[in-house]
């Protein structure tokens, strides 16, 4: 590590961090090779497949090319922060078991974290509006027909106060 480091003082799900690292660490290396946190996956590390993908204070990032310095004071969320703290699955998680909605399961924690978010988001109205939203994860085995159907299930369900 050069001289150059820089402290980062963040919380990754609830847990308060504070590392010493390297400006150049991305966030995405910096959860799984300093926090264990390998849920979250690197496909491409380019920006381009979304496998990466975690929420930064509700918005997703794509973490492999984003600083790991740049989230400093926020707050990450990453696939092991989105089941109840009684070990429930997230509506969304249940919703992919529901809708058998993977099938290798390495672009599955990046779906699950994006659609969280476009629920949040409030861009479920239609399935193409679905797809359009979830445009940036890219699923190698083609388990697009059930990602879109368990984003739908989960955002009817959240609409009608399930
Ligand atoms: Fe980050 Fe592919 S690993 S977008
Ligand atoms: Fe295999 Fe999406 S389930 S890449």
């Amino acid at each position: 590590m050069s001289d150059s480091t820089v402290e980062l003082t963040c919380t990754v799900n609830g847990q308060h961090v504070q590392l010493k690292l390297d400006p150049r660490e991305s966030l995405l290396d910096v959860l799984r090779e300093r926090l264990s946190l390998t849920g979250t996956k690197k496909g491409c590390d380019q920006g381009h497949c979304g496998a990466c993908t975690a929420l930064v204070d509700g918005r997703r990032v794509v973490s492999c090319l984003t600083p790991a310095v740049q989230v400093n004071r926020q707050a990450v969320t990453t696939i092991e922060g989105v089941a109840d703290t009684d070990g429930s699955l997230h509506p969304l998680q249940q919703a992919f078991i529901d809708n058998d909605a993977l099938q290798c399961g390495y672009c599955t924690p990046g779906q699950i974290i994006s659609g969280i978010a476009c629920i949040a988001e409030g861009h479920t109205d239609t399935d193409d509006e679905i797809r359009e939203y979830l445009s940036g994860n890219i699923c190698r085995c083609g388990a697009y027909p059930g990602i879109v159907a368990a984003v739908r299930q989960t955002a009817d369900a959240a609409r009608n106060g399930a």
